[in-house]
């Protein structure tokens, strides 16, 4: 193992200050049983630490950054508008031309609204879809996970997996949550079911119609087609969490991919080019019901700041190179059909599951459709994996429950050598079986 004596002294400052060292929980490494990389700078597809080690970077900031780190247009278009001053909570030309943009790739998006973190786009958009339908129900699916607002936290994914809290976290009355009902992903006969005896009641559904919370697992086409259609029938909302997929997956989000058009949409991650940026829209008839145009509040003193504005339409700009998509399909498919050959050629216990270029290797398992499956992972298998990875220069995300996310700046050669790096620990594993 490399030595990391900086990263072992800061580790420990950051954790005299910050509780657990991280501000964000799935940061800490906790289930990989590691001491936590302690970032320095990021170029292209690589991140150093400060001790100087050099990674391949899998996570690309939990799927933001499409392009890479430090991309040169984005940082010379957010510099120069950083000349012209930060911030000042009066509209500008260029919230105007990012909402176009976004609006001309997710055209179910009428109108919209951005916000500086996926949570508040997801939050507001169950919000405002109570308002519009004077309905209090919401469904939601076991293993999705929408940010940490009080109502979502039931049966999320990912971070809160880790820390054991399956039901909900702590310091959540069970009176916030009565009116939020977690139903099994992928399931459509729980959802008809449950739409029967309580159709009139439910304000809205809301999925990642790509699930990136448990591991990467589609949904399927029929169930969210049954969701589209069953909303529409009781006059619910369905809103789409594309926090993870929207410009991921596709252009135009999962909602192009499957050809489903949600009432409305969350959007995140990639949207703000790796500033704190976010919006949620949909209908015009259905987002005119937020202040100030109507009585659903919604407000942020930083919410369309200029800095994350201007990165995030370099970002969109940047997707709409011709080929964008088609070269990152061949990319990833380069990198993981091999592997796929080589774990059906040994019939190991594990799958790949990927949609573009978002995937999961889970261990101990060979396929995922939802939460259950996701929790029979092997997850000391994966910690394994993680730390082998990571003494070799391969970052990953940190937990058995993350998508992993290749970017248009992963180099063929660092894609080579984690290829190799990862059949060489399935060769181990399958001759130590
Ligand atoms: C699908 C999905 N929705 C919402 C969120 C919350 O976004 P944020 O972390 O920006 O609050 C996340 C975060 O990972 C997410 O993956």
């Amino acid at each position: 193992m490399n030595s990391r004596p900086h990263t072992q002294r800061t580790h420990a400052r950051l954790c005299s200050v910050l509780p657990g060292g991280v501000n964000s929980p799935v940061r800490s490494c906790q289930s990989v049983k590691q001491m936590p990389m302690i970032v320095e700078r990021g170029n292209g597809d690589l991140i150093v630490d400060i001790d100087d080690h050099s990674y391949i970077d899998f996570c690309g900031s939990w799927g933001a950054l499409i392009h890479g780190h430090a991309h040169p247009t984005i940082l010379k278009a957010v510099y120069e508008r950083m000349q012209k001053g930060t911030s000042f909570g009066i509209s500008t030309k260029l919230e105007a031309e990012f909402a176009e943009e976004i609006i001309k790739l997710v055209p179910s998006m009428q109108t919209l609204r951005v916000v500086c973190s996926g949570t508040e786009a997801t939050m507001t958009a169950i919000r405002l879809a109570r308002g519009y339908t004077g309905r209090h129900l919401i469904i939601k699916f076991a293993g999705n996970y929408h940010g940490h607002a009080d109502f979502l936290l039931v049966e999320a994914g990912s971070g809160v997996l880790e820390n054991e809290l399956q039901a909900s976290s702590g310091g959540i009355p069970s009176d916030i949550i009565k009116h939020t009902i977690c139903l099994p992903y992928n399931d459509i006969a729980a959802c008809r079911h449950f739409f029967d005896k309580h159709g009139d009641d439910i304000a809205a559904v809301i999925v990642e119609p790509v699930a990136g919370n448990m591991g990467v697992v589609p949904g399927d086409k029929i169930f969210l087609n049954a969701l589209r259609q069953l909303t529409t029938q009781v006059g619910a909302l369905l809103i789409f969490d594309e926090v993870i997929t929207g410009f991921r997956v596709a252009l135009g989000g999962a909602q192009a991919l499957y050809g489903i058009k949600p009432d409305l949409t969350c959007l995140g991650k990639i949207v703000g080019g790796g500033f704190p940026i976010a919006a949620f829209g949909g209908g015009r008839h259905i987002m005119q019901h937020l202040a100030p145009l109507g009585s659903v509040y919604q407000a942020g003193t930083l919410a369309g700041n200029p800095l994350g504005v201007e990165a995030g339409l370099q970002c969109l700009r940047l997707l709409q190179r011709v080929g964008f998509y088609e070269n990152l399909e061949k990319k990833v498919t380069k990198f993981l059909q091999p592997l796929e050959e080589y774990i059906a050629k040994e019939q190991g216990n594990l799958c790949i599951q990927r949609v573009g270029s978002m995937f999961t290797i889970f261990f101990g398992i060979k396929a995922v459709r939802n939460l259950q499956d996701t929790l029979k992972v092997d997850r000391e298998h994966f910690a394994k994996f993680f730390r082998f990875l990571f003494e070799r220069g391969v970052y990953i995300p940190p937990s058995p429950y993350e998508a992993w996310f290749i970017s248009d700046a992963h180099t063929e050669a660092n894609l080579q050598k984690t290829q190799a790096l990862i059949m060489q620990f399935l060769a181990n594993e399958f001759h130590t079986c």
